[in-house]
C-alpha cells in the first residue's frame, strides 16, 4: 500500500472515532469511495405489468424518504415543547421563517398575562419592529386611548400579543402559510395564559382563531367561542386600530364592541 494512500486511510479513521464511531457492524470494510459501474437504465418491457400507485406502493415510497416534519409539525413540536412564556419566546425565535430575516426584532407580548383578558392583533408594524413591543405605533396609541375610556390598561389589566411574532416586510397581509406556521405558538401562548376573555383585533386575527371565511364587518360586535387548548374561550371580535385610523366614521362601531366588553367584563352582559 502506497504511503500517501495508508495516512488518508488513517486520517478516516480517527475522523470516524473523533465523529464516535465504536462497533464494525462488518467482517469486511466495504469501500465507499469505490466507483459503482454505470447501471443499464431499466427500459420499460412492452409486456410488463404498469405499476400501480395502489396505497401499498405510495406506503412503500413514503417509507423511502428521509423523515423530515413539514414547517408547521416542527412548528407545534417546539411549542408544545416550551414550558414557560420564556421559554415560549425562545422557541419562536428558532422558527425558520424569512420573516425572521427580514425583521428586526421578535414582537412576543406587552400587559399583564395575569389579567384574564387577552387581545390578539395581527403582525408588528415598523414601530414595534424596532422598540420589540406590541401595539406602540400609531394604531397602538389609538387603541391605548380607546381601552382608557373603558377602565383599560396594559400595565394594569389586560395583555396583548399578536397573530404573528415578526413584522412582514412593507406591513403587508399575513399569508395564509405564515398564519398556519405561527398559530400553534399562539395557541400555546393562550394556554399559558389562560385568559377568561379574548379580544380578536382585526379581520386577520378573528379570522385565524374563529376559523371563519366571513369578514371582519360581519364578525365583530359579538362574543364568540374560540377553541383553544385551554377550552372554548369567549372571543369578542372588533375592529383593527389601524382601520380605525383609515376610516374614523367606523369609530362609531369600535365604541359599541368596547361597551359591550366594558358590560360582559362587569359581569352586565354574558359573553355568548
Ligand atoms: N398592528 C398589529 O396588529 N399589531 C401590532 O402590534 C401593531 C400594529
Amino acid at each position: 500500500m502506497e504511503a500517501g494512500y495508508r495516512e488518508e486511510l488513517l486520517a478516516a479513521l480517527r475522523l470516524q472515532l473523533e465523529w464516535g464511531v465504536d462497533e464494525a457492524l462488518e467482517e469486511a470494510p466495504i469501500d465507499r469511495f469505490a466507483v459503482r459501474a454505470p447501471q443499464p437504465l431499466a427500459m420499460p418491457q412492452p409486456d410488463a405489468p404498469p405499476v400501480l400507485a395502489t396505497p401499498a406502493v405510495k406506503a412503500a415510497a413514503r417509507s423511502l424518504l428521509p423523515m423530515v416534519p413539514p414547517p408547521a409539525a416542527a412548528a407545534a413540536a417546539l411549542a408544545a415543547a416550551a414550558q414557560d412564556l420564556a421559554g415560549l419566546k425562545a422557541a419562536i425565535a428558532e422558527v425558520d421563517s424569512p420573516l425572521r430575516d427580514t425583521a428586526t426584532n421578535l414582537v412576543f407580548s406587552d400587559g399583564v398575562a395575569e389579567s384574564g383578558l387577552m387581545m390578539v392583533g395581527e403582525a408588528p408594524g415598523a414601530d414595534e419592529d424596532r422598540l420589540g413591543k406590541p401595539f406602540v405605533g400609531v394604531s397602538g396609541q389609538l387603541l391605548d386611548r380607546m381601552l382608557a375610556s373603558i377602565g383599560l390598561n396594559r400595565a394594569e389589566n389586560f395583555y396583548l400579543t399578536n397573530i404573528l411574532p415578526w413584522r412582514p416586510p412593507g406591513n403587508r397581509t399575513p399569508t395564509d402559510g405564515e398564519i398556519t406556521l405561527f398559530l400553534p405558538f399562539l395557541m400555546r401562548h393562550i394556554e399559558m395564559v389562560r385568559p377568561r376573555h379574548l379580544v380578536l383585533l382585526g379581520g386577520v386575527s378573528a379570522k385565524a382563531l374563529l376559523r371563519a371565511k366571513d369578514g371582519i364587518t360581519r364578525l365583530r360586535g359579538r362574543w364568540h367561542q374560540v377553541e383553544t387548548p385551554a377550552g372554548t374561550l369567549p372571543g369578542l371580535a372588533t375592529l383593527h386600530p389601524a382601520y380605525l385610523l383609515r376610516t374614523p366614521s367606523a369609530k362609531r362601531e369600535a365604541w359599541s364592541d368596547l361597551l359591550l366588553l366594558r358590560r360582559t367584563l362587569n359581569g352586565d352582559a354574558a359573553p355568548q
